[in-house]
């Protein structure tokens, strides 16, 4: 993919991964890019670099607007090898006569190059450097989501270069966001955020306050994957301010592993309640959903009925894995249920509630078992139980409306 200016003399030059379906144990069914911009200025300056592996993209692209070896400065934004596992190739083409990290950027790159003698310059939140008409602007974003992560702003244009947060993993020929549908680019931006910033929430609205409170002006987000928010910027900071409030909507998921379809019938039954309740429900069968869809969906799920059926007194091996995974990602504020059938010992039911609880769910039934294959009064309380977790999640939007004055439940 050649080169695109995406705005006057700064220059995208990164490159596409069309083939990549694994990113760390998240799906990315749509490939991802790995984003890097140049700015001609007196000091040519290489923001970021890309993947091993795509080496000619960056430098064939670098190369068709300037010799690469007139790279006056680098700046690592972030030290993930997505990013840098071509830095090491980068400083030896260019020589670069400085590169701009953050402290935690500069040993976490000594970590991984072993490179004590390349010239760093330490930079931290408010620092300016001018690369000749352009300034660039540092802000550090710590954890967010590598203890090095930084972004850089350039007031002359108000771009922010955002790394990876704004960011979607998805490939495409289209660099903007006003050239895909907007409702499925905000999809794969809520599948990043659910992903990867998630459990780093928090430090999101903290990092939003900040940007109000020093008044940064953006008509350009350019993250490190995916496209450029140049017409909807304030959308994705929108949306980005809704998800780490984790709020919960009206929404219910059931989700199950089961082994000869008894817990699978819990769950139909379970998604009959909560639908005769009017709540949302999406039903997943993680022998067929991938986790990582599953924890897309969690982002704004107010409730989570999750069943297994018990095998070798435990669970079944794709929700230990899916509870694994949602347990690092740290979700808030969720209403919690279990369920599953077992032959002789039924552990599953517990274990799922524990995993809940240390979540910090609010757990509104100690969970169904049923023994081999259930009946129909076991479905029925299996309809009852969604009843009550529609009713639970219900009241508690609710309640968090009154005293939040919101005007509408979503
Ligand atoms: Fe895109 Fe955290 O690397």
């Amino acid at each position: 993919m050649p080169p695109i200016e995406i705005i006057k003399d700064i220059h995208w030059v990164g490159a596409i991964d069309w083939n990549i379906r694994d990113f760390h144990g998240y799906s990315v069914d749509r490939g991802t890019t790995y984003n890097a911009f140049l700015v001609m200025d007196d000091k040519i300056t290489l923001f970021d670099t890309v993947k091993r592996g795509f080496r000619e993209d960056l430098i064939g692209n670098i190369s068709r607007i300037v010799d690469p070896a007139s790279i006056q400065y680098l700046v690592v934004n972030h030290v993930e090898m997505d990013h840098s596992s071509l830095l090491p190739e980068i400083v030896e083409l260019v020589q670069p006569k400085k590169i701009f990290c953050s402290e935690m950027g500069r040993k976490n790159l000594v970590a991984h190059f072993h490179s004590e003698r390349w010239p760093y310059e330490v930079v931290k939140t408010g620092d300016t450097i001018s690369l000749g008409k352009r300034q660039v602007r540092f802000i550090e974003t710590r954890m967010l989501h590598w203890p090095d992560s930084m972004f850089s702003y350039i007031p002359e244009e108000r771009l922010l270069i955002s790394s990876d947060a704004f960011g979607q993993h998805l490939a495409t020929t289209e660099r903007y966001d006003d050239e895909v549908d907007l409702s499925m680019l905000l999809g794969h931006a809520a599948k990043y955020y659910a992903n990867i910033i998630l459990p780093y929430s928090n430090l999101v609205q903290k990092l939003l306050a900040q940007v109000r409170e020093i008044g940064l002006e953006i008509d350009m987000i350019a993250p490190d994957h995916g496209l450029i928010w140049r017409t909807n910027p304030g959308k994705i900071l929108e949306c980005y301010d809704e998800w780490s409030q984790q709020k919960g909507k009206l929404k219910a998921l059931v989700v199950y592993d089961t082994m000869w379809h008894s817990t699978e019938m819990m769950a139909r039954a379970i998604m009959e309640g909560l639908i005769e309740e009017g709540v949302s429900a999406q039903l997943f069968d993680l022998a067929v959903s991938h986790r990582s869809d599953v924890v897309t969906e969690v982002l704004d799920a107010g409730a989570l009925v999750i069943g297994s059926a018990t095998i070798n007194n435990g669970m079944l091996p794709r929700m230990a894995d899916l509870l694994h995974y949602l347990r690092g990602l740290r979700p808030l504020n969720k209403i919690g249920a279990a369920f599953g059938s077992y032959g002789w010992s039924g552990e599953a039911v517990k274990l799922i509630t524990t995993a809940m609880e240390e979540m910090k769910f609010e757990i509104i039934d100690p969970g169904i078992k049923v023994h081999y294959v259930p009946s129909d009064d076991d479905l029925k309380r299996c309809v009852d139980l969604g009843h009550r977790v529609a009713k639970a999640l219900q009241e508690k939007t609710q309640d968090r409306i009154q005293s939040s004055g919101e005007a509408v439940p979503i």
